[in-house]
């Protein structure tokens, strides 16, 4: 199985240019489900996730045709098949997201449950409480969520009870075919459902209150062609604006730009980080001296989103100071704890909060983590530390960053996969 192999301290310098966002572009690609013309998406990241995601689709009729210049072309002429198997599903959790489109066009779907994970138990009862508020008929059956409406799916009130991405993603989709208005109150703001409703509002959707916590969707008989750009990945650039500082480095972010990354902006600013806005993105070096201790709470956007928590974690180890970092959206998200504690991080967790008191050098040592943030923020500490350092169980990385190795050797990393 193959590894990265990192041999730290050496500042990054240089430029990164951002890819599509992975988590935009997933339920991008199940909007294709809600039409028989084709959804032309342009700068579609190269990663697993994706390629796993489009086998799914081809089991739904999907047929998918690359453009050649990194976008894709998909047409569903008819739905061939509405349940989505376990051997998929598994896979990817996100495959529940074909459940909203496949109800809406088919008026049934048969989706296998994803599961728990290794971030947390990710029930998906809100998905589910949507499509019943919709008018669907929900069973649990050996594993698989069963969804029926004969007569279609109908407009309704959703007050969603806790902020969810994929159920207001879930709900966005089937409420675009159902009869009448639909309202979607609490629902996520994330720059990725923005996307989403955008790439719909494309295909012929009315949907309204893009970007609030309240979407107003009026259903329409059927979706078009159209064409769609993925937003930029924030958490890759966050990622990069990250390690950059970790390494003392200066990098510009082509493609990223201050208002997509939220509340990452002040924290960053507050840790000692300058962020300027360029003609083509954003470029990010430390303003002066060491890394400042900052406290972190985990929100849904525009807060500090839980997908940057690993990393900016690896950043507060060589902080000055401390720093208390507490997560709030997946109970079960600080397997990143003991391997940065194995490169010499001084960490206590307590509970949902991680109490880190920042060391003079990190060094390296052989790391592995159990999901793709983990892993990212591993490879961070392995950028800022002394001496080698070995990560494992590179697939993870290879689900959520488009040449991972590539983009940070480019800025005079000694990074390498190595068999
Ligand atoms: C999306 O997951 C992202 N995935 C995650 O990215 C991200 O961490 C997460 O949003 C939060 O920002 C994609 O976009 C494909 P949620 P999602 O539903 O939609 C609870 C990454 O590394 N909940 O917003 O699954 C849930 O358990 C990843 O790229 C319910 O209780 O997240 C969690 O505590 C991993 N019931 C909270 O809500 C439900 O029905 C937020 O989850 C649904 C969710």
């Amino acid at each position: 199985m193959d590894k990265i192999r990192i041999r730290g301290g050496r500042p990054l310098k240089g430029t990164i240019e951002i890819s599509g966002a992975k988590n935009a572009a997933l339920p991008l690609m199940t909007a294709a489900l809600l039409s028989d013309e084709t959804l032309h998406l342009h700068r579609l990241p190269d990663l697993a996730d994706i390629a796993t995601l489009g086998k799914l689709l081809a089991v739904h009729g999907a047929e998918i045709v690359g453009d050649g210049n990194g976008g894709m072309k998909l047409t569903v002429r008819d739905v061939a098949d509405t349940t989505a198997p376990y051997d998929l599903v598994r896979k990817m959790r996100a495959s529940i997201l074909v459940l909203g489109p496949l109800v809406a066009r088919c008026g049934r779907a048969r989706v296998s449950l994803p599961g728990g994970c290794a971030i947390g138990t990710r029930p998906v009862d809100l998905h589910l409480k949507a499509l019943q508020a919709m008018g669907a008929d929900i069973e649990l059956a050996s594993g698989y969520v069963e969804a029926t409406a004969p007569k279609g799916l109908h407009g309704a009130k959703i007050t969603f009870p806790k902020i969810s991405v994929g159920a207001t993603e879930n709900a966005l989709m089937a409420a675009s075919l159902a009869k009448g208005e639909t309202v979607i109150e609490n629902a996520a703001r994330e720059p990725e459902i923005g996307d989403l409703a955008r790439c719909l509002n494309a295909m012929g959707a009315k949907i309204e209150g893009i970007g609030t916590e309240t979407l107003q969707i009026q259903g329409v008989d059927r979706l078009r062609a159209a064409e769609h750009e993925t937003v930029a990945d924030r958490i890759e650039a966050g990622t990069y604006a990250i390690a950059a500082a970790a390494t003392g480095g200066d990098v510009e972010l082509i493609g990223a730009r201050l208002e997509m990354i939220g509340a990452v902006t002040q924290i960053l600013q507050e840790a000692g980080l300058a962020l300027e806005e360029t003609k083509r993105g954003l470029r990010v070096h430390l303003a002066n001296g060491r890394v400042r201790g900052v406290d972190v709470m985990t929100e849904p956007f525009p807060g500090f989103p839980t997908d940057l928590q690993a990393q900016i974690m690896a950043l507060m180890t060589v902080c000055e100071g401390a720093s208390m970092i507490t997560e709030t959206i997946f109970e079960n998200r600080f397997m990143h704890v003991p391997e940065l504690m194995r490169m010499g991080a001084n960490i206590n967790l307590h509970g949902a909060s991680a109490m880190v008191r920042g060391v003079a050098a990190l060094k390296g040592a052989p790391v592995m983590a159990t999901d793709l943030r983990a892993s990212v923020s591993l490879v961070v500490a392995g950028l800022a530390a002394e001496g080698e350092t070995i990560v494992n169980r590179v697939y993870h990385l290879d689900r959520g960053y488009e040449k991972l190795e590539a983009k940070l050797a480019a800025c005079g990393a000694d990074i390498a996969r190595v068999a």
